[in-house]
């Protein structure tokens, strides 16, 4: 036998010399610090969690006994866990007996620790525990903030680090864990995670669930609502309340063919299913990627299928992230730009290059623009790939770099490596590390990998500028689309005096219409803004991204006619990437500041944590 065989076998041998009882051995050193978890897998990790709760729609609490499976090392004394706003009642071991524990001192970002005594044998700890009604993850709807005005709702939204204001886990995206469930809800209810899910309400409210595969505490999530489940494929459906659930399966249509899409780009779906849940308006983001059931606004619900690509993003999750997972917060790129270099790749595979160069451009005008906002405001050092958010949210890394400059990033080296080899290596890349996570660093060297293979040399000061340097380096690769150049001409032509009526925009689709409203000059007078509305019907747009456009244009412009959906539209979405840029816009005069908080009174109590935390700040003088 060679020497590397008998050392790959030397921790089992060593463990089995140590087994007076059965003690796993499978811990894994801590291969990149995460700054925002008080965990030590080194010493106690968490593998399989079982959780047994009962909500509470009236006190809005969760209470609930998290079992927690173990790894340790041979020297544990301490498992240590990461909770934010829970109250613990009691910690016991798998005997029954109670275990000693406590709670460390409260950080406004992190939460506090819960240190559980254990010694190494230790197999499983339960611990009962409360959530609080203002847990930061969870979002406990009225009736009337929901579609169907009839039944209250609950949705989870974990990412990044709010995980652990409803169970207490070890919430780093590098520790990876299996869960089963048994969820207790009001029986006109339906309870779905991300895992194995019914399609249909229990006659008692009583659910269980299973993850089999392991996942990251940030994809851990629950949502509860008088829900309906729609068939849309072999392996895929839709969720949503009873007067969405049509429109949903509608929009959702072509999901199957971006499936095939993905898994002939990248490899086998891993997941099994792939469902999608239609949430309430006030769901903070676009999507969420929890495996086997993707979180999404019902603002993409655009009745024209135009919003989907959203889907394709989510969808590429099941592999850049999902599988193949950022080991801190920090390498948040390598979540989300893989993912917008997967989705648009997806995206190009099911509507041709046209199309998907459209995306790219408007992606590319917001990245641009959020450069040049950092780095006046002196946040050059955000503008990197690679980030330090150490003390800091986590969220402060949500910004379009990750994304934007993440995907240029990729689709630069794509079209220096060739993109057979670049195919080629992705594929191999999601298969190797698949539930493993990922540093920036190790990224970079399987790409010198990957370079080297090819005989191609690499040009490691390119390579280091984009991820340890601020802005876009000289080389980006530059989105181009035919598509909007026609449209550029059409601004243009009502620029210099062609009534609105009169311009070429047969069978534009909303990106162009988007590209359109974003070209409204500065200046554009108040009789033009009449003009285009009148013509075009913007200020009743059922296109939430073009509305959003419209209403920011209106904002900028004192065009006031678009008041009342302004207000409207605030106070009933919760989407973060919308409110942000109207109440930005806002508050950029006096007038409109007073506006703002006018209408933010209204509209707070119907957003959750994720999207006031936000405003508030924004807000605050
Ligand atoms: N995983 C993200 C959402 C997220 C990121 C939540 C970080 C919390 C912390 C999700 O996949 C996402 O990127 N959503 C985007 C979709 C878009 C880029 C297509 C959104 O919500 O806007
Ligand atoms: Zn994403």
């Amino acid at each position: 036998m060679k020497t590397k065989y008998i050392l790959a076998l030397l921790p089992f041998v060593w463990a089995c010399n140590n087994s007076t009882k059965e003690m796993k051995e499978e811990v894994e050193p801590k291969k990149a610090i995460d700054a925002h978890s008080y965990a030590d897998p080194s010493q106690s990790k968490v593998t399989h969690l079982d959780w047994d709760a009962e909500l509470n729609f009236e006190s809005n609490t969760i209470r609930a006994t998290a079992t927690l499976s173990l790894a340790n090392s041979s020297e544990a004394t301490q498992l240590i866990l990461d909770t934010k706003a829970l109250t613990i009642e009691k910690v016991t071991l798998a005997d029954g007996q109670e275990t000693t524990f406590k709670l460390g001192k409260e950080d406004a970002n992190l939460g506090r620790s819960l240190t559980i005594d254990i010694a190494p044998d230790t197999e499983s700890v339960s611990i009962l525990y409360t959530t609080s009604p203002t847990a930061e993850a969870v979002q406990w709807l009225n009736p009337t903030q929901t579609a169907d005005k009839k039944a209250p709702f609950l949705f989870t939204q974990s990412q990044a680090i709010l995980a652990r204001s409803w169970v207490p886990i070890q919430d780093s995206p590098g520790i990876r864990f299996t869960y089963s469930a048994k969820v207790k809800v009001p029986s006109n209810l339906l309870a779905l995670m991300s895992a194995e899910n019914p399609t249909e309400k229990s006659a008692d409210g009583v659910y269980t669930f299973k993850m089999e595969q392991p996942i990251p505490a940030y994809l851990l999530a629950l949502s509860v609502g008088d829900l309906e489940f729609r068939s849309i494929g072999d392996r895929a459906g839709v969720y949503a309340e009873p007067s969405v659930i049509e429109a949903a399966a509608f929009e959702f249509e072509d999901l199957e063919d971006m499936i095939v899409a993905a898994e002939g780009l990248y490899g086998p779906y891993q997941w099994d299913r792939y469902d999608l849940i239609v949430l309430p308006p006030s769901f903070p983001f676009g999507g969420m990627e929890n495996p086997r059931l993707t979180f999404a606004t019902p603002t993409i619900l655009a009745g024209d299928k135009s919003l989907t690509s959203l889907v394709a993003h989510e969808l590429a999750h099941s592999w850049s992230g999902n599988l193949v997972t950022n080991a801190t917060w920090d390498d948040f790129w390598l979540n989300e730009g893989f993912t917008v270099y997967f989705e648009q790749r997806i995206m190009e595979e099911v509507y041709g290059r046209d199309y998907s160069e459209m995306l790219a451009s408007l992606s590319n005008q917001d990245l641009k623009e959020e450069i040049a906002e950092m780095t006046a405001k002196g946040e050059a050092v955000d503008t990197h790939l690679k980030l330090d958010l150490t003390g800091r949210n986590p969220d402060d890394g949500m910004t379009s770099i990750a994304y934007d400059k993440g995907y240029l990033f990729l689709r630069g080296q794509e079209e220096l490596v060739g993109r057979e080899k670049f195919d080629a290596f992705l594929k191999e890349y999601f298969t190797s590390n698949a539930f493993k996570v990922m540093t920036t660093e190790e990224f970079v060297l399987q790409l010198e990998d990957l370079y080297r293979k090819n005989e191609l040399s690499m040009d490691r000061e390119k390579i280091e500028a984009w991820i340890y340097g601020p802005g876009l380096p000289a080389d980006a690769p530059q989105p181009s689309s035919n598509k909007f150049s026609l449209v550029g001409d059409q601004m243009d032509a009502f620029m210099s005096g062609t009534p609105a009526s009169e311009l070429t925009n047969d069978n534009w689709s909303s990106h162009e219409w988007l590209h359109f409203v974003r070209a409204i000059p500065e200046d554009l007078s108040l009789q033009k803004m009449t003009e285009l509305d009148q013509a075009f019907g913007f200020t009743k747009s059922g296109n939430s991204e073009v509305l959003t456009a419209w209403l920011e244009q209106s904002i900028k412009h004192q065009y006031e006619p678009a008041y009342d959906r302004l207000e409207e539209f605030l106070i009933s979405t919760g989407r973060r990437k919308f409110l942000m840029p109207l109440y930005r816009a806002m508050i950029l005069t006096d007038e409109g500041k007073q506006m703002a908080k006018a209408i933010y009174v209204k509209a707070r109590p119907n957003y959750h944590f994720v999207a006031y935390d936000s405003i508030d700040e924004l807000l605050k003088e």
